[in-house]
């Protein structure tokens, strides 16, 4: 909902919970009036009468007060907004007009040939905002062009929550107390990156259940830039948007335009919890397509095969995959092109003719008829040197005139800016895709951009920004297509989960570490902003063979990897009949719990920090806990896990031990887990009666 003051210079957004509201004043600046608990409209009007602190000369009044700060005249802030034209830089706006409609209010502002429009809409307690930049006179410089600033109430003192990780760590939570000054995350990589989420959330005091928590989330799949600031009079701003440094986005010339991604904001008052769910239910209802739709269980066959595959070793897997109960058999990497190791045949996206004579297809019927969904890996946006692409296009990829390419996993990354390049992408998965009956598609990306040059092209800085966008539309062009294909992105796991990604892909590849335990934590920082029905997990082979060696049993990967899509990706032809068939139980079991784990309220019960961890899903009369014990201490008891989410007056069953408790007792007492000893795991499904 949109409200407007009568003066046509105060605007009210409102979600279920939550408002936000703007004002403008008399010289044009638009300042930040509110942003949290549900507010009138005249509790807004009534900000708007305060006044601005009487700063001068050394402070700005605007300063932390001004929903999009720019570059040029009063402010001191780093600029959301930084211009220039060959005459001068920085910005000096007036303000045209305002227009709403569909829960959305957009303020238009002019300065000469620059059109700058704000973009504000409310998708329940979530607040998007994103900036269009239209330029209609001589070529604008965009140096940097935020999609918004996000201002905090005064608190005593804020905290700042983010995720940071690297490769096989992703998306592990870290808070810590904000200081006067900056706080810079981000990317230079090219894409989103394993080394932040491009999200944050700030609190002054809250719990996981409990107190007031703003999150902001970026949805952009390049390189990109969140500044938290304290400011001198402790004042907390949020500015984001592509790109990481301030050294041009783009130059945009007569008649041209940019449209920053969303960044988009959430309040919530129930904690560190209320706010993911929130996150979630936004996710689910707005972001991730077909999110309604519950996502199959998969094999996929990296960790068994790696480079080494064959059709007929791919058809004892899926035969095995198959009676264990899984739903979805995906081919990883291997299986095109030269590619039999990391260093030949990217790029070259048909069949390896040693390895598939017929193409796919024998492979996808039989697949198919073993009763699952068939799947395949592609890397599009890049390219091996040793390929059949590569030795015809070798000005195809990005690079510097007279530098070295610089190699990582023996490959270059392709120009997706070039036109050319962006055809000849869309026709060969088109192609692979209409060569085989193909159910699923996981676009991986295995480096970072290093040589971003791209010779001949006047602007080369707009590489960037067009891969991004040219990644995007080759993806909406090939959904639009194949309908019925469904995509995972992954990027050496985690490296590209953000929501412009997510709006586009049916679930994430969450982390190339598939170690049970480090998971614990990798899905607990996840789980702060995304939801578990797009975040991949599989069970691996015992002891880990891709990161730690470490023996866990199959009731402990199974029980970890529930709480996400659950996957198998362990090497199947070596598991005992003993191991099959256990399998086979956790797979039923997953299937029957996962409308609530995939689209119930998610309940962190207790952080996974060494001993007794849980997560409990709630979905209507029905809850799920999931629970684990790292480590039992001198024997000491375990404690019983306070659940959350249920109805207090009602009685639940629990489907594993047959008790009866009533709400009351499991909100306050918890229930027993009867976990001893070192990475043990359980499951207790509840029902009310
Ligand atoms: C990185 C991915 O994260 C893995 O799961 C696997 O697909 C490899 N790439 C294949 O090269």
């Amino acid at each position: 909902m949109v409200e407007i003051a009568g003066n046509g210079r105060t605007w009210l957004l409102s979600g279920p919970t939550s408002s936000y509201a703007v004002h403008l004043t008399e010289n044009d600046e638009l300042l930040h009036l509110h942003w949290g608990a549900r507010i009138t409209l005249p509790d807004a009007e009534a900000l708007a009468m305060r006044p601005l602190p009487d700063y001068w000369p050394f402070e700005s009044p605007l300063d932390g007060r001004e929903e999009y700060p720019m570059e040029g005249g009063p402010r001191f802030v780093r600029p959301a907004l930084s211009v220039r034209t060959d005459e001068r830089r920085g910005t000096e706006w007036t303000f045209e007009t305002y227009e709403t409609g569909d829960d959305e209010l957009r303020l238009r502002f002019r300065d000469a040939g620059l059109g700058i429009t704000l973009h504000y809409r409310m998708r329940d307690d979530v607040v998007e905002r994103w900036v269009t930049l239209r330029n209609d006179g001589p070529v604008v410089e965009l140096l940097r062009a935020d999609s918004a600033t996000w201002t905090l109430p005064d608190r005593d003192q804020w905290r700042l929550s983010q995720l940071h990780g690297r490769w096989a760590a992703e998306s592990r939570l870290t808070r810590s107390s904000l200081t006067y000054g900056e706080k810079v995350i981000g990317s230079r990589r090219g894409h989103t990156g394993h080394q932040h989420l491009p999200w944050v959330a700030l609190d002054a005091d809250a719990t996981e259940e409990r107190g007031e928590v703003y999150g902001c989330a970026l949805g952009w799949s390049g390189s990109w830039r969140i500044a938290v600031a304290q400011l001198p009079d402790a004042r907390v701003q949020i500015t984001g948007g592509a790109g990481y440094d301030d050294s041009g986005l783009l130059r945009l010339a007569a008649g041209e335009s940019f449209t920053t991604p969303v960044f988009a904001g959430l309040w919530s008052d129930g904690g560190f919890g209320g706010a993911s769910r929130a996150w979630h239910a936004y996710q689910r209802a707005y972001v991730v397509p077909d999110a309604e739709r519950d996502r199959p269980v998969l094999f996929n066959s990296w960790e068994a095969t790696e480079f080494d595959i064959s059709e007929e070793q791919q058809r004892a897997l899926a035969r095995r995959a198959a009676a264990i109960g899984v739903e979805l058999f995906v081919v990883d990497d291997g299986w095109f092109g030269a590619r039999t190791s990391d260093r030949a045949g990217l790029g070259d996206w048909t069949p390896n003719p040693d390895r598939f004579p017929a193409g796919l297809k024998p492979l996808a019927d039989h697949v198919h008829a073993l009763g699952m969904q068939f799947g395949i890996w592609v890397e599009p946006e890049m390219v091996n040197p040793d390929s059949d692409l590569y030795r015809a296009h070798p000005d195809w990829v990005q690079f510097q005139p007279g530098r070295k390419r610089t190699e990582f996993r023996n490959q270059l990354v392709l120009n997706l800016a070039r036109e050319d390049v962006q055809e000849h992408l869309w026709e060969q998965l088109h192609a692979l895709l209409s060569s085989a009956p193909v159910d699923y598609v996981k676009w991986d990306f295995n480096r970072c951009f290093t040589d971003a040059g791209w010779p001949g092209e006047p602007s080369p800085q707009r590489l960037w920004v067009d891969h991004v966008r040219a990644f995007y539309a080759l993806l909406d062009r090939l959904r639009a297509a194949h309908p019925g294909v469904a995509f995972e992105s992954c990027s050496g796991g985690g490296g590209r989960i953000d929501l412009g990604v997510m709006s586009r892909t049916d679930q994430v590849w969450t982390s190339d570490n598939t170690d049970p335990l480090d998971r614990l934590a990798i899905q607990h920082g996840f789980s702060q902003i995304h939801p578990a029905r797009v975040m991949a997990a599989w069970v691996t082979d015992s002891p880990n063979t891709q990161l730690n060696g470490r023996t866990s049993t199959l009731r402990f990967r199974f029980v970890s990897a529930m709480a996400g899509v659950l996957g198998v990706g362990g090497d199947l032809t070596q598991w005992t009949d003993e191991e099959l068939a256990e399998a086979r139980d956790w797979v039923a079991l997953y299937k029957e719990i996962r409308p609530l784990v995939q689209r119930g309220d998610l309940y962190r019960l207790r952080p996974p920090t060494g001993g007794l961890s849980a997560v409990q899903y709630v979905r209507g009369d029905e809850s799920v806990v999931l629970a684990w014990l790292q480590a039992q201490s001198y024997g000491e008891p375990v404690p019983a896990l306070r659940l959350r989410g249920l109805d207090p007056t009602a009685t639940y069953e629990c489907r594993e031990t047959g008790e009866v408790y009533r709400g009351v007792v499991l909100l306050h007492h918890g229930l027993r887990t009867g976990l001893r000893g070192d990475l043990d795991a359980t499951v207790f499904r509840l029902c009310r009666i």
